[in-house]
């Protein structure tokens, strides 16, 4: 995270002081920086030594501003309904580099996906390859597959989101995977080109990726001797980002962290595409948190404190509604003012109004003595923050803004009660 930043005592986006930006546009508030984006853009696209295609994954974040700037920048798009492949579309991605991937794809949103020509399907079943035979014959076309083969390796990141297990529900089963490629070479109206395989998210280690590699090879080889030749890798997204100690300052606590320093894509793609190079294959990736998370921001202020007996509340006017992770994966973000008022202090529950108990941004958390009034920004929130956002509670979304050095501009304006009704 370098375009997030303490200059003194006062927070950072660019050039753009964060308590300005809140005065002007209020709170909860989510706050990109276009320079973070394109910087961590950059750096996975260039990451490997050998040439590969980056297909971000619109899921960690789909505002069509910074789409547009992702797709400028040469990037294909990871899609899994017909609404983001309408956005990868208005946002100016290729179709020939839309890879459609999920495992529940309607039948209406197959057909979409065919008339538009995105450039390939990632199939995660049996039925679903043979409707999407039928629907691609029905429309006198051919879709070009990959299966999605479920390695069966533990990526070893939080249960909810590894993908990559036998009892996952993504994918084909690693045990009927030669046959489901022999079976599919034989349905009409497609063109088996790949393996596509996605073992989870926020994974934090090289193993699992290295791993899939070797799982990966080891199929296409099998393949082979059935004399199934694949030209096409797609070996998913999940590079873990840092979520503690993202922004340190003297007067911030330093967060106990069991990871030690977060490994970069580099590291990541430096095991791994080596491994691939013997199989001729193109080799493409679908990253979306590494590309995104540490961009983004959620500002948010505080509405009281209070005391009961055993914990101290920090109750704010960001909710599970406007960033969901911390309810869901309890997961953890850094949450730190705006302006640095004090180096004393206190371990707080940070809450927010939505009434449920599992409402909450950070728990059991130290953090400096905060009064009311005072703005919080919940860092590297750039990745699944706004794209999870909902109305619970018949609360408006947030608005959304992107700065790029010291201008400011609206990317999406907050709802109002209208979007309510
Ligand atoms: N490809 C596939 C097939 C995926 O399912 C995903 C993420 C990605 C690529 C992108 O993974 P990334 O590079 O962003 O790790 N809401 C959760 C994360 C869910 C991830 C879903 N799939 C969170 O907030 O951590």
């Amino acid at each position: 995270m370098k375009y997030f930043f303490y200059n003194e005592h006062e927070l950072y986006c660019e050039d753009v002081m964060l308590r300005e930006l809140v005065e002007e546009f209020g709170t909860p508030l989510y706050v990109y920086s276009k320079n973070q984006i394109l910087e961590n853009y950059r750096d996975v696209a260039t990451a490997g030594g050998s040439p590969y295609t980056v297909c971000y994954a619109l899921k960690a974040n789909s505002n069509l501003a910074i789409l547009k700037l992702l797709a400028a920048e040469g990037a294909g798009a990871d899609v899994v309904s017909a609404g983001e492949i309408h956005l990868a579309l208005k946002a100016g991605f290729p179709p020939e580099k839309i890879v459609f991937a999920g495992v529940g794809k309607r039948e209406d949103e197959i057909e979409y996906a065919l008339s538009k020509s995105v450039g390939s399907f990632n199939v995660e079943s049996m039925q679903e390859l043979q409707l999407l035979s039928l629907v691609a014959l029905r429309l006198k076309t051919t879709a070009r597959v990959s299966l999605r083969i479920n390695p069966d390796i533990d990526a070893e990141s939080h249960p909810y989101i590894s993908t990559g297990m036998k009892h996952n529900k993504f994918g084909i089963d690693t045990s009927h995977a030669i046959e489901a490629f022999k079976a599919a070479v034989e349905l009409p109206a497609l063109e088996i080109v790949g393996i596509h395989a996605h073992i989870g998210s926020q994974i934090t280690k090289v193993e699992p990726f290295v791993e899939t590699a070797k799982f990966i090879v080891d199929l296409i080889n099998k393949l082979r001797e059935e004399n199934i030749s694949l030209s096409h890798i797609d070996m998913g997204g999940g590079f873990g980002v840092q979520y503690m100690n993202a922004l340190s300052h003297e007067a911030l606590p330093v967060e106990q962290t069991a990871n030690g320093a977060a490994l970069s894509v580099k590291d990541f793609l430096g095991a791994v595409l080596p491994l691939f190079a013997q199989t001729g294959c193109s080799i493409w990736i679908e990253p979306g948190r590494s590309i995104v998370a540490d961009a983004g921001a959620l500002l948010t202020s505080v509405l009281y404190l209070k005391d009961n007996s055993t914990r101290k509340f920090v109750i704010v006017d960001a909710g599970m509604n406007d960033l969901l992770r911390p309810s869901l994966y309890n997961a953890f973000h850094q949450i730190v003012p705006l302006k640095i008022e004090t180096y004393e202090q206190e371990k707080v529950d940070v809450v927010g109004p939505v009434c449920e108990t599992g409402d909450f941004l950070a728990r059991d958390r130290m953090m400096g003595k905060l009064k009311r009034g005072a703005g919080l920004a919940v860092l590297t929130a750039g990745a699944y923050g706004f794209v999870t956002t909902s109305n619970y509670n018949a609360r408006p979304r947030p608005a959304e803004v992107l700065v790029n050095g010291d201008k400011v501009r609206v990317i999406r304006e907050r709802e109002t009660f209208e979007h309510l009704e």
